[in-house]
């Protein structure tokens, strides 16, 4: 392996099984192949060196490719310690014209199962490209990456030395151990690393959700699109995708007939209404539970019981976060659950979940059934069974979402990537979401394989409706 191409995957033997589903899932993803066909002669990301911080999988992967294919230089870690798909990872690094001895691919830092130290020294290696520089785009999905440089820079603005024992909790207290060591090895480091940065595209509502809280803080220091609200993002991805991969995380995990139970969501957002479809379709009783009266209504109007968890505690058979919120489900609730109740989170952190109470209720002990699967016994006998340690189960106990709606989400990340890195000059920093038309754009290249088959309007009936026959068809605020 040359040295200037380390990477760390788990095995890298696996590349053939990988490369396998790869080809599967290109079939599967017809908007990112669209994408690479419309672009392969102009390659508008020639010259874009790309971090990314997203789920290893394997439609992580066609993305990958595609990136490259459209001229990028990529380096790649996961965005969760257990969502890596280690033969995806594998046959990322080996490449389509690689080898396990001679790899030609992209250097990818992930594997399943990391510890947090290793979770961000992956993220640090994704960041620190060979020749000394930084990336020049970031690809992220929670805003890990975006918040490592930001964190990073401010130290060395305000010359303080990162200090972990004074962080608000484990995690973060990994995050300054690993500053503090980079800034001693090289204390521009992070100023440098941003300085180089045109911009990042992040995929989900928490990463969201974290750059406009930066971006009113005055604390962005790059332009921003936000793809998880494209329409064909979060209408899709969140709820078809979570309809999916939930229920296949909680099989996975437990093989418990979710018929005749009853399942409590918490959260009625794009994710919850997946996941709550998701355990109607499978004949589970479904409660809601929600802050926001507007989707509480929405949750009854569509035949769900709302309720509070304190009310439902003991009720539940199976219990879901779904809300990118803290302290949802508490210890007090936790310890109110029914004999080998099922818990999981599918929101982007594992804070939806108070396991680090759960740890600390006297008398219990955790037995670990199999990976990512811990029964949890209290003192008096009565254990429940906690996915993926709290973090989000579909990718933890199954492999996410599927190629064909991913397809959708990485359609709109490649084209966030192109519009950021070309157009840079039109984005001051701010938040931005891509334009109509390519959201419409997106959607088009997928209905063909559907074998759906779009109408047109009349000039007359556009001229009425006062919107171009070839769209954008909606006004901004239309909610779909
Ligand atoms: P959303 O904002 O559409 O929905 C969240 C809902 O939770 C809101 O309706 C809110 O009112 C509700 N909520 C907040 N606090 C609550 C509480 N204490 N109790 C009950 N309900 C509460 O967000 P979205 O898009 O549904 O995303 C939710 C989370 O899932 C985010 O962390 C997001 O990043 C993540 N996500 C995970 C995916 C996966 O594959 N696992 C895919 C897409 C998003």
């Amino acid at each position: 392996v040359p040295t200037e191409f380390s990477y760390r995957v788990a095995d890298l033997s696996q590349s053939g099984f990988g490369r396998m589903e790869i080809e599967l899932a290109e079939h599967e993803m017809p908007g990112l192949m669209a994408i690479r066909e419309e672009y392969a002669d102009t390659k508008p990301l020639t010259g874009a060196r790309i971090t990314g911080s997203l789920h290893m999988t394997v439609q992580t992967a066609v993305l990958i490719e595609t990136l490259v294919a459209l001229g990028a230089e990529v380096r790649w870690a996961s965005c969760n310690v257990f969502s890596t798909q280690d033969h995806a990872a594998a046959a990322v690094v080996v490449g389509p014209g690689g080898t396990e001895d001679a790899p030609r691919g992209v250097p990818v830092f992930a594997w399943k199962g990391e510890t947090l130290q290793e979770y961000w020294w992956a993220a640090e290696q994704a960041l620190t490209w060979p020749d000394g520089h930084g990336p020049n785009m970031l690809l992220d999905d929670g805003g890990d990456a975006t918040m490592l440089v930001h964190k990073g820079m401010e130290f060395e603005k305000r010359g303080e030395v990162p200090d972990s024992s004074t962080a608000e909790s484990a995690e973060y207290a990994v995050v300054l151990d690993l500053l503090r060591a980079s800034l001693a090895a090289d204390p521009t480091k992070w100023t440098t690393v941003v300085g180089g940065i045109l911009g990042v595209t992040e995929e989900t509502t928490t990463g969201v959700h974290r750059l406009y809280q930066m971006a009113s803080a005055g604390a962005l220091a790059f332009p921003a699109i936000n793809v998880n609200d494209s329409v064909t993002k979060s209408k899709f991805d969140n709820k078809y995708g979570c309809r999916h991969s939930l229920i296949d995380g909680i099989n996975r995990a437990t093989d418990v007939l979710i018929g005749g139970k009853v399942a409590v969501v918490c959260g009625y957002g794009d994710v919850g209404k997946g996941c709550a479809e998701s355990l109607r379709g499978q004949g589970a009783r479904v409660i809601v539970v929600e802050v926001d009266p507007i989707c509480a209504l929405q949750a009854a109007m569509d035949g769900f019981q709302v309720a509070t968890l304190e009310d439902v505690a003991g009720t539940g058979d199976v219990f879901v976060t779904a809300t990118g919120n803290v302290d949802v489900i508490g210890v007090d609730i936790l310890t109110r659950m029914k004999h080998q109740a099922i818990v999981g989170n599918i929101g982007h952190f594992d804070n939806e979940i108070d396991m680090a109470g759960l740890s600390r209720v006297p008398g219990v002990r955790k037995v670990t059934i199999k990976p990512q699967v811990d029964k949890w016994v209290f003192a008096n006998g009565v254990a429940i069974i906690v996915l993926s340690e709290g973090r989000l189960l579909n990718l933890g106990n199954a492999t996410g979402h599927p190629s064909f709606v991913m397809s959708n989400s990485f359609a709109n990340q490649t084209i966030a990537q192109i519009e950021l890195f070309t157009k840079t000059a039109q984005y001051p920093i701010g938040v931005y979401t891509l334009p109509k038309h390519l959201d419409e754009k997106v959607a088009r290249l997928h209905l063909d394989a559907l074998g759906a088959k779009l109408s047109r309007l009349t000039q007359r009936q556009a001229d009425y409706l006062g919107v171009s026959a070839d769209g954008p068809y909606k006004p901004e605020h239309y909610r779909y």
